[in-house]
């Protein structure tokens, strides 16, 4: 494969794909197509903008004939594909952008690829469609423990040594589809889709299911980087109902690597889900992040707690996400490289040294939506 188009390369995750992908593979020509969405943002590929393997194409997914030329002009081999919305609460207040975009943007893509692929000599040979989608979709899980037993315990689930859980069952790559919000249910869709033009036409996919991604160039609508800032800034920080809400976090080059291990190394057809084996309670770790925010501000530590302030639970918010990357780990031998503490530290730390960064999406008309969004919790 050498003709490569990353979607949705400025967003948060996209970004770390796209500066992956063009450093570590200078023979490769990468395209990132991306719309520039309030989420989109240039910025976060500024050291690799000017690189001799990297372009940058403005383009909506949903418009299929835009692709489909892309496919012929460029002579696209391979397609990894991460555009879409992306934020649950948006989700809740504008579903049909979620639909328009998680699923017809799929669909829009898959058929271009189809069309293209289909018309050459090798047809599908050497090709590959790769869909990022989420542990979201999934559904939730319950914090059930053994007996006797408070959480977090130590499971043996995983094959990480220290693995604390907040449950007995967890996220498998068999796990039935149980989408609860407009956000994950439109993400389910473009699932299903993905597999169904393997399955119908033949065409070469994999599909990959990744828990909560953190780390530097996150759009600060997201519970990390919001929180940083906000400490910064001495606002409130917004908990929902009472923070008991577990989320499984994977430190965001993680994921890329884990993508380029998959991509090239995946087995065509096949679903890997991809996790860090590190649960979290919402308001312990909000409690990590406000003490490392204390400690590298100058404030006394954990003196930002006073910040916290319990806001109207978001509607349908799912109690508990647990991945098990198991399959990936033994097949393809991929892990995380970092502990939380560590990922943690480093995240605070690139948020803090890189003000202007934040300060350039946070002023103006994103101050304005902030206000609305929490207007009335
Ligand atoms: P993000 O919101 O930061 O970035 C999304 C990018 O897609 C933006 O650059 C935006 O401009 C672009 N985009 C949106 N609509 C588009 C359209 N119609 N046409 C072209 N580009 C468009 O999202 P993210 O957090 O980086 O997530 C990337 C992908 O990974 C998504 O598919 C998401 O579902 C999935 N995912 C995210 C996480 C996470 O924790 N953030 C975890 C698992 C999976
Ligand atoms: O699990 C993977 C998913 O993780 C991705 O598919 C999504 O794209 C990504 O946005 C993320 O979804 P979450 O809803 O889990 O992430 P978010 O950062 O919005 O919230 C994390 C947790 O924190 C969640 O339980 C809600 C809570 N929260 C969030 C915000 C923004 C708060 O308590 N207060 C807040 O202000």
């Amino acid at each position: 494969m050498k003709n490569i188009v990353i979607t949705g390369g400025a967003g948060f995750i996209g970004s770390h794909v796209v500066r992956l992908f063009v450093n570590k593979y200078p023979e490769y020509n990468i395209i990132n197509l991306d719309k520039l969405t309030y989420a989109g943002n240039l910025a976060n590929l500024k050291d690799i903008e000017n690189k001799p393997n990297y372009k940058f194409v403005k383009m909506d997914i949903c418009d299929f004939e835009a692709f489909y030329q892309l496919m012929q002009d460029e002579k696209i081999d391979g397609i990894i594909h991460l555009a879409a919305e992306s934020h649950v609460d948006r989700s809740i207040k504008d579903p049909f952008t979620f639909a328009r975009t998680n699923v017809m943007g799929t669909l829009s893509l898959l058929q271009a690829a189809k069309l293209y692929w289909e018309s050459l000599p090798e047809k599908y040979e050497g090709k590959r469609f790769y869909h990022i989608s989420t542990d979201e979709v999934y559904g939730a899980l319950e914090m059930t423990h053994p007996e006797g037993v408070e959480p977090p315990f130590t499971t043996t689930a995983s094959s990480t040594e220290h693995h604390l859980a907040y449950g007995t069952e967890f996220f498998y790559e068999t796990t039935k589809y149980n989408p609860h919000s407009p956000y994950s249910a439109a993400k389910a869709s473009s699932d299903h889709f993905v597999r169904a033009y393997h399955d119908t036409y033949g065409m070469p996919t994999i599909v990959t299911n990744c828990s909560n991604n953190y780390g530097p160039y996150q759009f600060p609508e997201k519970l990390i980087p919001l929180f940083i800032n906000n400490i910064r800034h001495r606002k409130p920080l917004p908990v929902y109902g009472k923070g008991e809400n577990v989320r499984d976090w994977l430190y965001v080059e993680d994921h890329a690597r884990a993508i380029d291990i998959i991509f090239h190394n995946g087995k065509i057809a096949e679903t890997y889900n991809i996790g860090g084996f590190n649960e979290w309670k919402n308001i312990d770790l909000i409690k990590v992040m406000i003490k490392t925010v204390d400690r590298l501000l100058g404030n006394p530590e954990g003196s930002s707690e006073e910040l916290i302030t319990y806001v109207t639970d978001r509607a349908g918010h799912d109690l508990r996400y647990a991945i098990d990357s198991t399959k990936l780990q033994k097949e393809l031998g991929w892990e995380p490289s970092l502990q939380f503490e560590e990922g943690i530290e480093k995240t605070v730390r690139w948020y803090l040294d890189n003000q202007e960064w934040m300060d350039n999406i946070t002023s103006g008309e994103y101050e304005k939506y902030y206000e609305e969004m929490y207007k009335g919790r």
